[in-house]
């Protein structure tokens, strides 16, 4: 297999992704902050499958996060995810700067109404409004045929792709499922902010998600209210959790149920000290 080529700029990066399409290569693109793990890895495997040349990006990308968050102390590994790239088989990684991506006179912004008013949206102000206008700008600077996202990160994934839709973007977008550690945990670049101690609370997020799709298989027939009671009185009783949100949802349209219908997205967010962590779950409840 040929070498794995890094472009800084968006000149180089479309000057080697011509060349492969020109050459009738099929383009996957798997767009990511980095300090990179076997979660987005399996983004980059599923791409290699479907995909002739596989490009990953690399750009922590400071329009999403807020004035408080934690762009600055975002791990930037880069050594470590060229290795893990070119491990995986990626054909080329974009690594812009800033101001590559967001030069002083950047005025433009791309946003989804609607989806992005609960869940991550509403604890997270201005922060769907900076993922896709990056993500606007990556694909079309890359201009993939396919683009991968993680499940780990449902709303996002939904969201990219309603843009994708609505603005008619000639992009399939695929949604893998999220990679968890042993013990369940959802793997996230965040987790190495864990102390060993929340470490070893983290994966009572997702053991209260699955205990909930349990009991909803029993048929308790519960009313969703008191479903979340149930979750939030679960996650309360981790050792130093803070509750940022919990939410019973519509799988697509991400609307608060009242009832138990069709596919319901449990999705939530804890604060372990500094470090917030997102995990989710898709109940089907017809089934
Ligand atoms: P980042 O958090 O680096 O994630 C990049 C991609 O990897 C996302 O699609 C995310 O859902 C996926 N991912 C993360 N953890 C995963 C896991 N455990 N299993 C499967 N997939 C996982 O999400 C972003 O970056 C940014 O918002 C971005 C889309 C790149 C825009 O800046």
């Amino acid at each position: 297999m040929a070498e794995m080529q890094t472009a800084t700029t968006i000149a180089q990066l479309r000057m080697l992704v011509s060349c492969a399409r020109k050459s009738g290569s099929k383009i996957g693109f798997v767009p990511t902050m980095g300090a990179l793990h076997e979660g987005h890895m399996s983004l980059a495997h599923e791409a290699r499958k479907h995909c002739d040349f596989v490009v990953v990006s690399i750009f922590v990308n400071p329009m999403q996060f807020g004035p408080d968050e934690d762009f600055h102390r975002y791990p930037r590994p880069l050594q470590d995810d060229l290795k893990l790239c070119s491990n995986a088989g990626v054909n080329l990684v974009f690594n812009p700067s800033v101001e590559e991506m967001f030069p002083a006179d950047f005025t433009t912004v791309v946003e989804v109404n609607r989806l992005t008013n609960n869940l991550c949206g509403k604890s997270r102000p201005g922060h769907f409004k900076g993922v896709t206008t990056v993500v606007m700008k990556l694909f079309g600077q890359v201009q993939p045929d396919i683009a991968y996202l993680g499940q780990k990160d449902a709303q996002q994934a939904l969201v990219i792709k309603r843009m994708a839709r609505d603005l008619d973007l000639p992009v399939d977008i695929v949604i893998c499922p999220t990679l968890r550690e042993a013990d369940g945990l959802a793997m996230s670049s965040r987790n190495r902010y864990l102390s060993s101690e929340q470490r070893s609370v983290a994966p009572l997020i997702f053991k209260s998600l699955c205990l909930l799709k349990e009991e909803m298989g029993l048929g308790k027939h519960k009313l969703i209210s008191q479903y979340r009671e149930d979750l939030l009185k679960r996650l309360e009783a981790i050792p130093k959790a803070l509750i940022d949100y919990i939410e019973i949802v519509d799988a697509d349209s991400l609307e608060v149920l009242q009832t138990m219908s069709g596919a319901l997205l449990v999705a939530v967010a804890i604060r372990l000290g500094n470090t917030r962590l997102i995990d989710n779950i898709i109940i089907n409840t017809s089934a």
